[in-house]
């Protein structure tokens, strides 16, 4: 029955749903009735996954059964294959690549367990006395949910560290709308820069262009990089082809890092490597230099950092050194923070720091029975990485499958890093036991604190990084598409028709 105008309100059991005005109300129905018929024999297992990224889908593809319901409740209805979102940013590979809809896996999981329901809805709060969560979709239904299990797999979001203007007027690149707003926002700097230089009176517009040309990616981790990569190829491939030398020439991109060096996460010396690369090919870097202040869309401030312990006279001299300058699109990659939900927890849990949820050796959260966290959204001292929460994730997703809490060993197997065509950083585990080893004979030379890890760099690297995502893709229908991508911007450039 559709119920319009009006709002309803179904307890079933321990599932509540308050919904007003829903086109979907026959979907819940059917989910209601499907629920009260279980409820007739031995009461199920309820495994409540929070979030549709890295970990939550690893843990989904893990854990079934027979006699388990599991519910998924993520905002986003796909799953964000994060590796591509600098390539998707850029035209290189086209955002639907980026983006697998998680239905399939949802399918895949319902065909192995008593019931899988994907809820499109945000998790605001977990009453972990009575194992209950509370979720909503905007203006369209609150729901409020038991668990006996509950992941929370929400990750983390971007971080601006109070800045000031950085939510006002930066552009991001953390979720898939993110890449949108920043390629339709290139290309818009682009067109107008293009209509100045048309027009022809270059004296009275040349300020205006050169700062619709300027973009500036403020962060030189990882995500900063790969951004800042793309961006050159950008402009040396496409840029120049299509909006000519003299809009290529002018295209100015600045990478700004607060640290000393760039790729916190890397060796120093392929760090060093990336840093030369990156400028051979054009890019500004600039080391030691924090972005202090968004002025407005078309400016923002630049000092020397200082370190925490600074004395005020030395923040005083940094302040003083302080330049505004123009700029057309600025790019925030200065890290990332926890999420409200997550924070709320860790705060009602009295956990002193809330970066994360502080687990267990086993995922699970100090102070909260049946609750178990993975990936960004943990405080467990590893690193906010895919590979960490793929690990973390199909670790729970077993655990829950068996019913058996074991502790989670993190294997590291290296870290790759895209410089752009052709090019890339990889910094690999390697054992040296071997008798013939491949990482001597190709002269890849030893890295890292206790020398046991391996340097490659340049094609080696990039068809590492490109092989690797390719192949870690969730499916065939995905590796096709991308694979399509990367051979139409090699052979006909990138996409530019921007969003339509
Ligand atoms: P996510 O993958 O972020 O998933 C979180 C999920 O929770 C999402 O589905 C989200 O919609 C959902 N969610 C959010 N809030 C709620 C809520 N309130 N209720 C319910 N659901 C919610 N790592 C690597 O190892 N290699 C790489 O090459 C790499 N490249 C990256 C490139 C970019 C541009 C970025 C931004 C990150 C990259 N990372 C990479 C890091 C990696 O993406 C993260 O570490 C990883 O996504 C963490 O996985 P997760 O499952 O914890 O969170
Ligand atoms: P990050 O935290 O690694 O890097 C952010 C950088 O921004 C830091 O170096 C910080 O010093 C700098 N910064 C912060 N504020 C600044 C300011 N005001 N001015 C100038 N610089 C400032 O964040 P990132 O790169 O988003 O990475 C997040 C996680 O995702 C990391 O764990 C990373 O390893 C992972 N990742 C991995 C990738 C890969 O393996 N290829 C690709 C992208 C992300």
């Amino acid at each position: 029955p559709r119920i319009a105008g009006a709002a309803v309100v179904c307890g079933v059991g321990s599932f509540s749903a308050i919904t007003t005005i829903n086109d979907d109300w026959d979907d819940y129905t059917n989910f209601f009735s499907q629920h009260q018929q279980q409820k007739s024999e031995k009461p199920n297992e309820r495994i409540v996954i929070l979030g549709s990224g890295w970990g939550g889908l690893s843990a989904l593809r893990k854990c079934y059964g027979p006699n388990k319901d599991i519910v998924i409740i993520s905002p986003r209805p796909h799953f964000l294959y994060t590796p591509l979102l600098a390539g998707s940013a850029v035209g290189t590979i086209a955002l639907q690549s980026a983006c697998e809809p998680i239905r399939a896996l949802v399918a895949q999981a319902a065909s192995k367990s008593s019931s899988v329901t994907y809820v499109r809805a945000d998790a605001r709060h977990i009453d972990v006395e009575n194992k209950r969560v509370y979720a909503t979709e905007d203006g369209v239904m609150d729901l409020e949910l038991s668990y006996d299990k509950l992941l929370v797999a929400v990750g983390a979001q971007t971080n601006t560290f109070g800045v000031p203007g950085v939510q006002e007027y930066g552009l991001f690149l953390k979720e898939a709308e993110d890449s949108a707003k920043l390629h339709a926002k290139l290309l818009s700097n682009l067109e107008r820069a293009s209509a100045l230089i048309g027009i022809g009176d270059h004296e009275k517009y040349s300020d205006e262009i050169n700062r619709l040309l300027k973009i500036v990616v403020v962060g030189a981790g990882p995500t900063g990089v790969e951004l800042a990569a793309e961006l050159a190829d950008f402009k040396e491939y496409d840029v120049k082809r299509l909006y000519g030398e003299e809009i290529a020439s002018r295209l100015q991109i600045t990478l700004v890092e607060a640290l000393p060096r760039i790729l916190g996460p890397f060796d120093k010396d392929l760090a060093d490597v990336a840093k030369k690369h990156l400028m051979d090919r054009g890019v500004d870097v600039r080391t030691g230099v924090a972005v202090t202040r968004v002025d407005s869309p078309k400016a923002a401030t630049f000092a020397p950092s200082t370190p925490r312990d600074a004395t005020p006279e030395e923040k005083a001299d940094a302040l003083a050194q302080a330049k505004t300058e123009p700029i057309g699109t600025l790019v925030w990659a200065g890290g990332i923070g926890p999420r409200p939900l997550v924070q709320k927890l860790a705060r009602s849990l009295g956990q002193s720091d809330t970066r994360g949820l502080k687990v267990d050796e086993c995922q699970r959260v100090v102070g909260a029975d049946g609750v178990y966290a993975i990936g960004d959204a943990a405080l467990d001292g590893y690193a906010p990485t895919a590979q960490v929460a793929t690990q973390q994730g199909k670790h729970i997703g077993r655990a829950f499958r068996d019913g058996v809490d074991r502790p989670f060993v993190y294997k590291h197997a290296g870290s790759l890093c895209s410089l752009g065509h052709g090019n890339g950083i990889a910094q690999l585990v390697a054992p040296n036991n071997a008798a013939i080893n491949i990482w001597d004979v190709i002269g890849a030379p030893a890295v890292g604190p206790n020398n046991d890890q391996r340097a490659v760099t340049g094609l080696p690297a990039f068809a590492m990084w490109r092989s690797l995502y390719w192949s870690k893709l969730l499916s065939n229908s995905s590796r096709l598409s991308l694979s399509m991508d990367w051979l139409k911007a090699q052979l006909t450039g990138r996409e530019v028709a921007g969003p339509v």
